[in-house]
């Protein structure tokens, strides 16, 4: 065999090799010649036969365009005549029909191929049958639309929860030139399980509530509406708090889901003779702080918690303190006592009475913010990790 002919021999068998690598390939590909009337195909991959079940013979010698038809987008097309018209590459999504009329995606690429002044002699396409993958794309986005209306829906319903359960909570507190009240309220869910209620029981004598029913959201939302109209229904009718939180006890008990129950302290305060009543019940002790001999006391009736046994089972105590002029009662659920600092300490019941009796000179409403900061600053933090409240007065003659 002479060079040329071994030569030729071996192109012979490179383009061989070439032509049933392209036939292999799944997706179309197609080359146009640009320098011929119309721009007809000359060339297509087996791959392109089984796309669009058309032959060689029928396609060879016409534009591609005729894959087009009724209800082919034209914005790709004008992609692809204005990528052609400049010789860059292009790549579109476009709806084509098959042989047989059946519709299909093709994500068809089209390349430029140059000769050595630069001018495109030919087009290589490659076309991808991508018909399920839209409708893949097309699904999850039905989904997602979905999705998204479901969590607005769900987001307005819990904004209502909020409104409806800012309905169980005092929005003004009673006034009168003996006492003046405070509160803090800071849900951490939209809603929370947190709750308190200040009641002006007639003849100077006030009642001061806090609670924290077990978890968050929906489900504590919906204990706080019971727990709440329990008690308010004794509430205003006694004068015991022992009694009160007993009465609340035994009608939530058996209504509550397994598991659940509430943490309270109830107080009742008679302006007369200064007298305050209480019942902790599973709940944070309360403190009276004492500014003239920097003084912070503690209350504790040590009752168990509410709606998880019995009335019959177990007994509320009430605990009696004579209050003073100037002294500030403060209820607060616990989060204050929950709080981390950066290292992980936990903060102790010691530093935050060593703040409340620093801090006893201020009007209540003031001690109440100047707490939630201390709480805030301890744990480094910009909100908290549960609700926060607090609820207080100040004996003021
Ligand atoms: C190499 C090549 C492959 C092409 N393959 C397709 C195709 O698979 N489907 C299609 O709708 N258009 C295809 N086209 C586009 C059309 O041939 C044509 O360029 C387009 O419809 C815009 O030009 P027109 O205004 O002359 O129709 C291809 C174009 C080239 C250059």
């Amino acid at each position: 065999m002479t060079k040329s002919s071994e030569e030729k021999s071996l192109f012979q068998e490179f383009e061989n090799l070439l032509i049933k690598a392209t036939n292999t390939a799944n997706e179309g590909i197609t080359i146009s010649a640009m320098d011929q009337p119309d721009r007809p195909l000359i060339f297509i991959n087996d791959g392109f036969e089984r796309l669009t079940g058309y032959s060689k013979e029928d396609v060879v010698g016409k534009n591609c365009r005729f894959l087009q038809g009724e209800e082919t987008d034209q914005a790709p097309i004008e992609q692809l005549r204005r990528a052609i018209r400049s010789g860059e590459q292009t790549t579109v999504e476009l709806l084509n029909y098959k042989k047989d009329g059946t519709p299909f995606w093709n994500r068809l690429s089209i390349t430029p191929l140059k000769d050595q002044n630069g001018m495109t002699t030919h087009y290589v396409g490659v076309q991808s049958d991508i018909t399920e993958l839209r409708e893949t794309q097309r699904k999850l986005k039905a989904a997602n639309e979905e999705l998204e209306l479901f969590q607005k829906k769900i987001n307005f319903e819990l904004d209502e929860a909020r409104r409806v359960q800012n309905f169980i909570l005092p929005t003004t507190h009673p006034t009168t030139s003996k006492i003046q009240f405070a509160s803090l309220f800071e849900p951490v869910d939209q809603i929370g399980g947190d709750f308190f209620d200040i009641i002006d029981l007639g003849d100077g004598r006030y009642g001061v509530l806090i609670a924290d029913v077990t978890g968050h959201g929906v489900p504590a939302a919906l204990l706080t509406f019971m727990t709440s109209f329990a008690f308010k229904n004794i509430a205003i009718q006694s004068t015991s708090t022992a009694h009160v939180v007993s009465v609340t006890n035994e009608k939530l008990y058996n209504k509550m889901p397994r598991g659940s129950f509430i943490t309270m302290f109830y107080a009742i305060y008679d302006a007369n003779d200064k007298t305050l009543n209480f019942t902790q019940a599973g709940h944070p002790e309360g403190f009276v702080l004492r500014p003239a001999i920097k003084e912070v006391i503690s209350l504790k009736s040590e009752s168990p918690l509410v709606g998880a046994f019995s009335s019959k089972s177990v007994n509320y105590s009430e605990a009696k303190i004579q209050l003073q002029v100037g002294d500030k009662f403060l209820l607060y659920t616990d989060a204050i006592l929950e709080l981390w600092n950066r290292d992980e300490v936990m903060l102790n019941r010691e530093e935050f009475i060593s703040f409340l009796v620093d801090n006893a000179h201020l009007p209540i409403a003031e001690l109440l913010e100047s707490v939630k900061q201390f709480g805030l600053q301890y744990s480094g933090k910009e909100t908290f990790n549960d609700d926060f409240t607090m609820v207080g007065f100040e004996v003021l003659k």
